[in-house]
């Protein structure tokens, strides 16, 4: 069935009359802070539209199927999964097309900030819900949004590769999508941690952006080891782009003369790959399924949720893999 959308007036939600109708039905109220245009019941579930900016990732794929395990748990929520196929274009008509439809919620993982603000501002000023996961918009017209700490994750890594090295060494940086959210903190982040200013002795000597995918990294490897004749350390923003990056100095045989550092630590990709001792250290960055949904339903049943929740991660190296890796506190 389909809904009328809600309009929202000077902060004061009015429903049109079909959705008030509905609302009497289904008995629930009509108030900024319960929109639902289900009953969030088995009979009539909430519907949640879940915009996946694309599944060519496998760090993508484990997100989808997390939300969809966490859903499956509660009889009373629907998921529709749509994937944007790494289009910002196609990633706004999804949000579009959801607000269309009457869903009672979207979860967005957006693929850049700026082409999705506008279009996740004005599914939220409707009155549907925004979750925004891992990837941020801009300004703070969404519901919440759910990630680790992208600056935090590298300045970790900064650290770790600054220590390993002892101060001294030359190192690339493969970078993200930078007109994404986590390719610029994490940049920040390794920034941040490597101390350039403090450690004379540390150089980024080639930076460049592989827009999170492997043969980017591979390529942009290339073309760093053509130009450097000693590399100690790559990092990688994430854990395709480390796995890239090795491939290339192993084609070279050179991997041996460098450390490689990623992000993500999926269990069956950058895990494996610590494990095969093909990357030196990877950091988790989890999906927030599970908390996608957790907060999808307190949002649902009416509950204020925080504006931003934020994920930890843990750091897997040779050494302490086998122990399911460390947290970072
Ligand atoms: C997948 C991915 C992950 C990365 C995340 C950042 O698309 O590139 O590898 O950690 O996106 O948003």
């Amino acid at each position: 069935m389909r809904h009328m959308p809600h309009r929202q007036v000077a902060g004061v939600l009015i429903c049109l009359p079909v959705c008030a109708l509905v609302f009497t039905l289904a008995g629930a109220g009509c108030s900024s802070s319960s929109r639902a245009r289900h009953a969030g019941t088995p009979e009539d579930p909430w519907v949640v539209g879940m915009s996946q900016c694309n599944l060519g990732e496998p760090w993508r794929v484990q997100m989808d199927a997390d939300v969809k395990a966490a859903a499956a748990r509660h009889a009373n929520l629907k998921v529709i999964f749509k994937d944007a196929q790494n289009s910002s274009l196609t990633q706004r008509a999804q949000v579009e097309e959801f607000v269309d439809q009457g869903v009672d919620l979207i979860i967005i993982s957006p693929k850049e900030a700026a082409p999705l603000t506008r279009p996740v501002a004005e599914a939220y000023r409707q009155g549907v819900p925004v979750i925004v996961l891992d990837r941020e918009v801009q300004g703070d017209e969404y519901t919440t949004f759910i990630g680790a700490d992208n600056v935090r994750i590298g300045r970790e890594a900064g650290k770790w590769i600054r220590e390993r090295l002892n101060g001294m060494g030359r190192i690339v940086e493969l970078k993200g999508l930078m007109t994404s959210t986590p390719g610029q903190d994490r940049n920040k982040g390794v920034l941040e941690g490597l101390g350039l200013d403090k450690n004379p002795g540390l150089q980024i000597v080639f930076s460049g952006e592989m827009q999170w995918l492997e043969p980017n990294a591979r390529r942009e490897m290339e073309s760093a080891l053509a130009t450097n004749p000693k590399i100690d350390a790559v990092y990688a923003h994430n854990d395709p782009g480390a796995h890239g990056a090795w491939l290339a100095a192993r084609a070279a045989g050179r991997e041996k003369e460098m450390v490689f550092v990623g992000i993500d630590a999926l269990p069956h990709e950058g895990r494996q790959y610590v494990q095969q001792g093909i990357l030196d250290a990877t950091f988790l960055y989890p999906t927030g399924g599970d908390e996608a949904i957790d907060r999808a339903l307190a949002i649902l049943r009416g509950e204020t949720v925080p504006k931003k929740i934020v994920l930890g991660t843990r750091l897997f190296t040779r050494e302490n893999i086998a122990q399911g890796g460390v947290a970072i506190r």
